[in-house]
């Protein structure tokens, strides 16, 4: 995205498949059933549903709109507001410098399986965490050949940076979009398919039960908290990117219907995704919610066995892992597009260069993760290996702070009716208008404030240990 053709996207239907293409990615498939799961699964979900529904579709159309008025990506959205709320857009933008590199690491987790799957390894894979374990603790016994065994993720972790970056430098995206609105709906399809056959495994229903009953036991301030963050992940917000879309979007647009299928999909997505993995996770081990536990590695253990456990698994799951690659691709193209057009932004470098840069940044960034379950295991940062403190730090803090602050400059300083007349514009009306202004002047910051006040506490008491 280019700042000096400001193109606009020719139909409503096209924006929000680029939104939602965004949108629909990993955090998905991969992130968002190791949460619930990990969140007591039916009370994350609905603790998740509210959010989204109140909480989700105030911030998105609050960005949506910045865009659209302001026709500028999030640093210049931001000052154009507010001037002393410059320092907000740097803020959000930094955001993706983070989640990059960590997410072309589980990208890199993705391909591994797909040549494993293609080369009729499938078998190994279905091993209950052995496998999965192997690869991702992978230690060659020193720091370079650790890096180079294509045993290990290294090698995997930068063939994917590689792969995104020659996409942004060539400015393909068109291409690769084209081929994810055939895929998208097939991955769709597909996630279905794989979801009733997950409930009809021997004793599934008891996980469909942990992943749709909500136990409020095993409710706490960190429930919300992971919920929160989840739904920035998934939704691509605080972080300047819907600010950016909305940027392109025409002023006939129907902003507010718009937003509704974006979140309806995503979140759809995200809910089936689920379906998959959670009721096979206690099928396989009997019922014992205690396994559940699996953390970033869930969906890499878990689907495996559902794979082998199926007639024709070897070629479902092949086909899968080649889809969720696609889906992952298409998100690490536009994380890595934003970096790079901020740096053609703000300094003279070219595509070219500045691609380059980035690339060189994401590779640095991105090794800690990959060899922070291996070699480096020894070191935590507050009691995090370096992937989930990455995950951490930007979902946890920097999008929390960045959603309280654009809270506060919306609600407080230039006013919601600033959003709800470009919400009308095009449309004539905005149904949530209400919802809209409470949620973004009190319970959106209040709430913001007591989780993020709450979690950091917590957290605080650890400290930075080999
Ligand atoms: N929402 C994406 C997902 O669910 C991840 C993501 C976060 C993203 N921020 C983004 C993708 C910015 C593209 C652009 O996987």
């Amino acid at each position: 995205m280019e700042q000096k053709s400001r193109s606009s996207f020719s139909s409503r239907i096209g924006f929000v498949l680029a939104a939602a293409g965004s949108a629909v990615g990993l955090g998905n498939l991969w992130r968002f059933p190791y949460l619930a799961a990990q969140y007591g699964g039916g009370i994350f979900l609905l603790v998740y549903i509210i959010l989204a529904i109140t909480f989700g579709f105030a911030l998105m159309i609050t960005e949506i709109a910045i865009g659209r008025k302001t026709r500028l990506s999030c640093i210049g959205a931001y000052k154009a507001l507010d001037r002393r709320f410059g320092f907000l857009g740097w803020i959000a933008a930094f955001v993706p410098v983070i989640i990059t590199p960590y997410y072309c690491v589980i990208g890199g987790w993705v391909m591994k399986y797909l040549v494993t799957f293609l080369t009729g390894n499938a078998l190994a894979a279905a091993d209950n965490g052995g496998f999965f374990n192997d690869f991702i603790g992978f230690d060659a016994g020193s720091i370079p050949a650790t890096m180079l065994d294509f045993s290990g993720p290294t090698p995997w972790f930068l063939i994917y940076v590689l792969l995104t970056a020659l996409v942004v430098i060539f400015g393909v995206e068109k291409g690769i979009e084209k081929a994810s609105r055939f895929m998208m709906p097939v991955l769709a399809v597909l996630s279905v398919i794989v979801a009733v056959y997950s409930l009809t495994i021997d004793g599934a229903m008891a996980g469909l039960k942990y992943y749709l009953l909500p136990d409020l036991s095993q409710f706490s301030a960190s429930t919300v908290l992971g919920a929160l963050g989840q739904l920035f992940y998934s939704m691509s917000l605080a972080m300047g990117i819907m600010i950016t879309y909305g940027s392109y979007m025409q002023k006939e647009n129907l902003l507010e219907h718009s937003v509704t299928q974006i979140e309806v999909f995503d979140t759809l997505f995200a809910f089936i995704a689920g379906l998959m993995i959670i009721p096979a996770v206690v099928a396989f081990n009997n019922g014992d919610p205690s396994q559940i536990n699996n953390g970033p590695g869930l969906m890499f253990i878990t689907l495996p066995m559902v794979f082998d456990s199926m007639h024709f698994g070897t070629i479902i799951g092949t086909v899968f892992f080649l889809l969720v690659l696609f889906a992952a691709l298409t998100s690490s193209i536009s994380l890595m597009e934003t970096l790079v057009s901020v740096l053609m932004d703000k300094t003279p470098l070219k595509r070219k260069p500045a691609t380059i840069l980035v690339t060189v940044v994401v590779l640095l960034f991105g090794v800690p993760s990959c060899l922070g379950y291996g070699p480096w295991a020894g070191i935590t940062i507050i009691g995090m290996q370096f992937l989930d403190f990455f995950d951490f730090i930007s979902n946890s803090v920097l999008m929390p702070i960045v959603a309280f602050l654009t809270c506060i400059l919306v609600g407080h300083v230039v006013g919601t009716k600033v959003i709800a007349d470009e919400v009308k514009e095009g449309a004539g009306s905005f149904h949530r208008e209400a919802l809209h202004r409470v949620m973004v002047r009190w319970i959106a910051p209040i709430l913001l404030l007591v989780i993020l006040g709450t979690e950091l506490a917590t957290k605080v008491f650890h400290i930075f240990t080999i």
